[in-house]
């Protein structure tokens, strides 16, 4: 282990976590890349997979696969049986009031394309206003310009300071009666800032404004409780949190969704069709059109148990101890700049090399059998603020170690010597 200057409570939580039994439940973790150990730190893009969850998608493949919501048969039965138990579990693990509330999708851009299109269609017009940050992942920033290009509204953006911070004076000044939406991350996906998210709704609500957060890189870290967050909307991905991809989730406050047309036509979304008339279908359902991932529901369900077993909250705070730990490491290295340096922070180390551009130093790092993304991050308004045209960013999981932050350490080391 090496040797930063690391505050010292960091040592109890990550030697009560036992992430030697975590990483033994992720066999894609246990292999050489070009010769040296894989040390994964990109699981802002995509987390790795439990053998519970590989088992269950295996499962179902191999012993029940039947669609859903039609069959009468055994094996249809089994189907809709897990599926439907898999959202009351992720119904219970994000502390949404029901099931009913729990819209599958195929990943958060669907999920916030669904609330644009389906609720922004019919609640947003000419002289209103879409409140974004200055952070927001394309996601969440794209789906709302063309809400507005449909509409006449306008897209206001709250500014962000120097560490990645929102401006909350700012923001509170931008809300105003025209506001009708604010979508927001709860964690900044390139710079990992945890907003401030209870404030934010609050404040939005103040003036009757609908909150939409994008909780992709939150659900995966910490414990969400979209109830007690008084978010109307919540959307989040499968695949960030140990689930497969393909598979999403948008939660929704009850009105709101009872209020909403479909979002698209087709089979399982309708309770009745006539060439004259279509009766659509009970919420969630009438979000749902179409075979849906069926094996993606079923693996996150697993997933969502595998996590509820390790402790969202020991998940926390070990990502939190090893999030120090990294900072501490990545700022002993001359020229390295840290883009997204807030008080509060998940764990993302987004950076930069003086005189290196990421994508140079991207296949050293591979080389070195070190994984991180590098690019944009979706996130393009936020490379512009900073004057990058990229980063590199190390994004951490609760199955990642000190030696793997040090092999990243090691590895810049190498890159600087090559290419500086
Ligand atoms: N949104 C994902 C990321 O941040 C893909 O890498």
């Amino acid at each position: 282990m090496m040797e930063y200057d690391v505050p010292t409570q960091a040592d109890n939580a990550i030697l009560t976590f036992d992430v030697v039994n975590v990483r033994a439940a992720f066999p894609i973790l246990h292999q050489q890349v070009h010769g040296k150990p894989l040390a994964y730190l990109d699981s802002a893009a995509t987390s790795q997979k439990p053998t519970c969850v590989i088992e269950a998608i295996d499962d179902y493949y191999r012993r029940y696969n039947s669609n859903v919501h039609r069959g009468v048969h055994k094996l249809a039965e089994e189907a809709t049986h897990e599926y439907e138990q898999a959202r009351v579990k992720i119904a219970r693990f994000i502390g949404s009031p029901s099931h009913t509330q729990i819209v599958y999708t195929r990943g958060t851009t669907e999920s916030i394309n669904l609330v644009a299109s389906a609720w922004g269609d019919a609640n947003v017009g000419e002289g209103d206003e879409v409140l974004v940050t200055h952070m927001e992942h394309h996601s969440n920033i794209v789906p709302w310009q063309m809400l507005c290009k449909r509409t006449g509204a306008t897209l206001v953006v709250a500014p962000i300071d120097k560490t990645g911070t929102l401006v909350m004076d700012a923001f509170e000044r931008q809300l105003t009666e025209r506001t009708k939406v604010v979508a927001v991350a709860h964690v900044s996906n390139a710079l990992g800032t945890i907003n401030p998210i209870e404030r934010i709704i609050e404040l939005a609500h103040g003036v009757g404004a609908v909150v939409v957060v994008d909780g992709a890189q939150a659900v995966p870290h910490m414990q969400v409780n979209v109830e007690a967050l008084d978010a109307d909307f919540y959307a989040f991905s499968g695949h960030k949190m140990c689930g497969p991809t393909g598979i999403g989730v948008l939660y929704g406050k009850a009105d709101r969704l009872e209020a909403m047309g479909p979002y698209q036509g087709g089979g399982d979304m309708i309770k009745s069709v006539t060439f004259k008339h279509t009766e659509y279908n009970d919420v969630p359902y009438r979000f749902e059109a179409g075979t849906p991932n069926i094996v993606g529901g079923i693996g996150l369900g697993v997933a969502v148990d595998y996590l509820t077993g390790v402790g969202m909250d020991k998940i926390a705070a070990y990502e939190h101890e090893l999030l120090e730990y990294g900072t501490a490491a990545l700022q002993q290295i001359d020229g390295l700049r840290l883009i997204g340096t807030a008080d509060r922070k998940a764990g993302v180390l987004s950076f930069v090399l003086d005189g290196i551009h990421p994508y140079d130093m991207a296949p050293i790092l591979d080389r070195q059998g070190v994984a991180v993304r590098t690019g944009h991050h979706c996130a393009q308004p936020v490379m512009d603020f900073f004057g990058v045209p990229a980063t590199a960013r190390a994004s951490l999981a609760f199955y990642n170690t000190r030696a793997e932050i040090d092999q990243l350490f090691v590895a810049l080391k190498k890159a600087k010597e090559m290419l500086a």
